[in-house]
């Protein structure tokens, strides 16, 4: 399910489209491009703003029935006031489009008429994002009953020439989202670590990287006790995958992006709860998101050298499970007492941290659904962000306000690792309450000797209620995050 979009020079009231809509901010009034299909409407635009019927505010949406000729039915979508504009009208894009797939349409046209570059891509994106839900498992219904799914999008610009390259990047990007949002949704006896790396074998043959993959035995070779200890009761055998894109100078260090992928996370023997737990399958959103992001960087042809590495398993409790006072060793050669076989993402990092170390890289960025603690300090819209490198961190920090997906920093000092220190082991998988998404930091920085951000998308990666512009599940977070970090260093 793709959406086909394309720029084209032409009027609003001309255009012959199931719905047209444009995205108005605050006290902006009737767009000039809307003025000539007002008239052809006997004015009815004008008298929605002058009756101040539609303000333009965040969210606003306000549907008109079309003329005779020209649209059969005209949607406003307000931006409010933005500070951020390219983010406000990605956002009225996602709303847009998800009207048009509610409405069940089939086509839409957007006036974009004036519309900056920038902005322009972050409308392809908000429109690929908002048109999107997850139908792969459902039987669909009855013929008669069907409504069309949204599949084309029409902008109407002033110039289609200039129009072609942010179109082009903002379909590379809206690409790698939908990998990674439809992985993500997809269930735990349907995502498994062996479904992760045959996607990323087709990214690597259809883009030309070089992946390599690590099975149990791969692993044990090369002693990863820890992330080897979540794998233990498992049926689904584990998988370490690398995915190498070299479009950089030979002898440049890359960037490495690291993902969690736990295709579900039941807790092991320190079990969750029931309630809720089937939002585990979302577990593995930071593999997605690497996967994602490296689908998007492929197709944008970035010339730069970027590995996205994820550590894929599924944590079990049964009688071979590893338990609570285990104590595992780890590649890099530390020992860890084993307090909550449910703190199983920190292990599985923690070799794969290490591993990446073979890279050399210039950066490496990992993304992982962590703690439950990080949602509670940062909630559901903000992504918390911690490393050991102030200059990347803040880079990290950037590029994430420029994706729309926020990240907030967290301190990593040396006080913290206190809480991880173990009377048997070097050190132990919990910290106790207190400060539990920078303990979790704090872990995977025993095993990190290169300049690090860590990102906990615990909060960030789903949605566990339905939002304005997001169905539940899966938000495609962090492919954008990754992309902005990568592009901006390849430019
Ligand atoms: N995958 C969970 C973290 C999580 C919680 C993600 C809620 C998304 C929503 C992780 O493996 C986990 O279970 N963490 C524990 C750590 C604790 C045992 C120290 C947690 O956060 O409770
Ligand atoms: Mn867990
Ligand atoms: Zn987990």
């Amino acid at each position: 399910m793709s959406l086909e979009i394309s720029a084209r020079a032409g009027r609003a009231a001309s255009a012959t489209t199931p719905l047209l809509a444009c995205l108005v901010a605050t006290g902006d009034g009737l767009p000039a491009a809307l003025r000539e299909l007002d008239k052809s409407l006997g004015g009815a635009l004008r008298r929605s703003f002058d009756r101040r019927d539609f303000r333009g505010n965040r969210d606003e949406t306000f549907h008109l029935v079309g003329g005779r000729k020209g649209p059969r039915r005209i949607v406003l979508v307000g931006m409010g006031s933005p500070k951020d504009r390219p983010a406000a009208v990605r956002r009225a894009a996602m709303l847009a489009a998800r009207f048009a797939h509610r409405a069940g349409v089939g086509a839409m046209t957007i006036v974009a008429a004036g519309t900056p570059a920038a902005e322009l891509e972050q409308l392809v994106i908000g429109a690929q994002l908002g048109g999107w839900e997850y139908t792969e498992m459902k039987t669909p219904p009855p013929e008669k009953d069907r409504r069309a799914p949204l599949e084309s999008l029409v902008l109407l610009v002033d110039d289609v020439k200039a129009a072609a390259e942010p179109l082009r990047t903002g379909r590379a990007i809206g690409a790698g989202y939908d990998l990674a949002r439809r992985l993500a949704n997809s269930p735990g006896n349907v995502c498994t670590p062996e479904l992760l790396t045959e996607t990323a074998r087709t990214i690597g043959k259809t883009h030309g990287l070089k992946v390599t993959v690590l099975g149990r035995k791969e692993m044990e070779k090369e002693k990863m006790g820890s992330f080897l200890c979540v794998a233990q009761a498992t049926t689904q055998d584990p998988r370490l995958c690398a995915m190498e894109y070299r479009k950089g100078p030979k002898d440049q260090a890359p960037v490495v992006l690291v993902g969690k992928g736990l295709c579900f996370d039941t807790g092991g023997i320190s079990i969750k709860p029931a309630e809720r737990m089937e939002f585990m399958k979302f577990d593995m959103c930071g593999a997605a998101g690497v996967l994602g992001a490296m689908e998007a960087i492929a197709r944008l042809g970035l010339a730069i050298n970027v590995v996205g590495v994820f550590g894929a398993t599924t944590n079990m409790p049964g009688s071979n499970a590893v338990k609570p006072g285990d104590i595992v060793t780890a590649s890099s050669g530390k020992t860890i007492e084993i307090i909550n076989t449910d703190a199983e993402g920190r292990l599985v990092l923690a070799d794969v941290l290490h591993w990446v170390k073979r890279f050399k890289p210039a950066a490496v960025i990992d993304a992982a659904t962590l703690t439950g603690a990080c949602v509670v300090a940062l909630g559901n819209t903000t992504t918390g962000a911690l490393g050991n490198d102030d200059a990347l961190m803040q880079e990290v920090i950037e590029a994430s306000r420029r994706a729309s997906e926020p990240a907030w920093q967290l301190p990593l000092t040396d006080e913290y690792k206190e809480q991880i220190k173990s009377v048997v082991a070097d050190i132990k998988n919990t910290g106790g309450r207190a400060g539990g998404a920078i303990t979790a930091a704090a872990f995977l920085n025993e095993f990190v000797e290169y300049p690090w951000v860590h990102l906990d998308i615990a909060g960030t990666a789903y949605t566990e209620s339905d939002l304005t512009v997001m169905p539940v599940g899966a938000t495609g977070v962090p492919v954008g995050t990754f992309v902005e970090v990568v592009r901006r260093r390849a430019s």
